[in-house]
């Protein structure tokens, strides 16, 4: 909104002393990703008011909620993720048929893995995601890759999150083809859609900290610091993507598929936007 306003200020200026209208474009088609990033924070500031911590967004609506807080801190005093943690364990530590396993792929040290995902890879221009790495290493060893949402991924991807825990969100755009990747997933961010007409800020953003249907709305900031998630909606662990589908469908909008373009560049953006928060995944939520 902020930077629609601006663009509409740049123009209306433009057109009073004579700008040519090249160069309000090029001013509209700028894509920085820090400013876009302190923009969200500075909404959230004076959304959520003093009493809450950006950082602790982290912990999603449980940031937001005091007699949900202690509820979930019960919880998560004996995670229901915990068995699926165990196979995620046991997934690493497999020798694949060929000898090998996933260390060959991501290196022996598995706290140090997560904080590298997502990242934007110059030369096949694509976002990298730590699931398509998963499926990609047991591809590369002649395995057959895991099913996307659920299973076998989210407990490895469990598992490796559980290990880095701690670490801070560096994923940033720096070249231009990044930015065109961060730029798209900015633009399903905020993009109506389905029957309800509705996009992901209407409700992470500017009704966060609301109630629809029972359910408070947490706030994008901080929306991707905990995946995989276990919910006992689900009674089991979920990808991040597997969330974008159910968050697709609550607007009655057709589902993309997840480590699809859309969900990927989705990912991209919400990951820009939380650059600097803390890991701690995997959650547990309702
Ligand atoms: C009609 C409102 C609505 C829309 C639109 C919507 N969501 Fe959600 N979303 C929810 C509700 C309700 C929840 C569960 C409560 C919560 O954590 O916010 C949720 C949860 C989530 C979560 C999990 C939060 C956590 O802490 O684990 C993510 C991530 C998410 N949504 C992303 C998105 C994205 C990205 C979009 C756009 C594609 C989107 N949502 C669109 C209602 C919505």
């Amino acid at each position: 909104m902020k930077k629609l306003i601006t663009t509409a200020a740049v123009m209306a200026i433009g057109a009073a002393i004579g700008l040519s209208s090249m160069a309000v474009q090029a001013k509209e088609t700028t894509i920085d990703p820090a400013a876009d990033r302190e923009a969200f924070r500075n909404f959230f500031k004076k959304h959520l008011g003093d009493k809450i911590k950006l950082d602790d967004l982290k912990d999603g609506v449980y940031a937001l909620d005091e007699d949900a807080r202690s509820q979930w801190e019960e919880i998560e005093e004996f995670p229901p993720y915990e068995i699926e943690l165990d196979k995620g364990e046991e997934l690493w530590n497999k020798k694949f048929k060929n000898g090998k396993s996933f260390a060959d792929c991501f290196g022996k040290d598995v706290s140090k893995i997560r904080a590298k995902y997502p990242y934007h890879d110059e030369k096949t221009d694509t976002i990298v995601t730590l699931e398509g790495d998963i499926n990609k290493c047991l591809k590369d060893n002649g395995e057959k890759p895991f099913k996307w949402k659920k299973g076998k991924i989210a407990d490895l991807s469990a598992y490796i999150s559980y290990e880095g825990r701690g670490q801070k969100i560096t994923t940033e755009p720096k070249t231009d083809k990044a930015k065109a990747w961060y730029d798209k997933g900015k633009k399903f961010f905020y993009a109506k859609r389905g029957q309800l007409n509705m996009a992901c800020a209407d409700c992470h953003v500017y009704n966060s900290n609301r109630r629809i249907r029972g359910d408070l709305l947490s706030p994008a900031l901080g929306h991707v610091t905990h995946f995989p998630v276990f919910r006992s909606k689900w009674g089991n662990l979920g990808t991040l993507h597997r969330r974008y589908g159910g968050c697709n469908k609550q607007v009655r909008a057709k589902p993309f598929k997840a480590q699809s373009d859309e969900y990927k560049a989705l990912e991209y953006f919400q990951y820009v936007m939380s650059n600097g928060m803390e890991f701690n995944g995997p959650g547990a939520r309702k």
